[in-house]
């Protein structure tokens, strides 16, 4: 299969896409996927140069979140059929043809969602899901200051924090915080999915429905075809892009 290669820690000019081995025959509890659409992100740019918590050695193939369909199905696995389309989180690998997820990490598409929509919604808004009404105790008619806002996790952060009754003020472009009286919370959504997968999976649960009822939708700034990925990453790194960027 054709997959994206992290070569060794740097930029963008560290990617090369390759042949490589298919992955092997999804283990128990997994699902096999062949990729239809991956989002490329900031933490990728991290990860390709080894400045992430999770510190893969090179080679190794990039790429977090990805939408496809079902090819294989390992022993136990019960909530998904070959032929279902989902939206799947992996470790690693999502920058290939095929990919190994946990069925626990794979969720339906929310009705109405388009496919590149689907590759970027499930990892951006759960963290600003979890970020906002879980660490940070929004609640209705609070005031709220988001960061970053016209990131891949900002958008997805003003959506929902609007949804919920907040009045926002976003900041993009400068990182200047002059208001006394702030409280920073630390936040890592790899934990929650850590220590509590059941928190997790009902935040998904929330954010699918609120999407299907067309109150979420996440922003493509561009699409990119995989071999053009160092092009994606670039992007991310110059600040240019605006929402979410998709690899297909
Ligand atoms: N805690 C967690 O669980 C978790 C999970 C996922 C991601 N993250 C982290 O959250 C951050 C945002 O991720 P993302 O996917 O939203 O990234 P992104 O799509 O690249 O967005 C980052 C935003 O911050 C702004 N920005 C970039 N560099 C800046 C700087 N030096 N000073 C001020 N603003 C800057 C950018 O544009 P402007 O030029 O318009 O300001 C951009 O809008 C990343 O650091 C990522 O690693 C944390």
């Amino acid at each position: 299969m054709r997959a994206v290669v992290c070569e060794a820690f740097g930029g963008p000019e560290v990617l090369a896409l390759r042949e490589v081995p298919e992955p092997p025959p999804p283990g128990a509890g997994e699902v096999q996927v062949r990729i239809r659409a991956r989002g490329a992100q900031y933490v990728d740019v991290l990860m390709l140069a080894g400045k992430y918590q999770f510190r893969p050695e090179p080679p190794f193939i990039p790429g977090s979140e990805a939408v496809g369909d079902v090819v294989a199905i390992g022993p136990d696995v019960t909530r998904f059929k070959i032929g279902d389309r989902v939206m799947s989180r992996h470790r690693l690998g999502a920058f290939a043809e095929l990919g190994n997820a946990s069925a626990e990490n794979c969720d339906s598409i929310p009705a109405g969602m388009s496919l590149e929509e689907a590759a970027v919604f499930r990892g951006a808004y759960s963290t600003a899901y979890h970020a906002l009404l879980q660490r940070g105790r929004l609640k209705e008619g609070d005031r709220v200051l988001i960061h970053g806002a016209a990131g891949g996790i900002g958008i997805p952060a003003i959506q929902i924090a609007k949804l919920f009754d907040a009045e926002v003020i976003a900041i993009a472009s400068t990182n200047y915080l002059l208001i006394k009286g702030i409280e920073a919370i630390g936040v890592r959504i790899g934990g929650l999915n850590e220590a509590h997968p059941e928190i997790a999976a009902a935040n998904t649960k929330a954010l699918v429905d609120l999407a299907a009822q067309g109150k979420l939708k996440p922003r493509i700034w561009r699409r990119f075809p995989l071999s053009e990925v160092a092009e994606a990453v670039q992007a991310l790194i110059d600040r240019k892009v605006i929402g979410k960027v998709v690899l297909e």
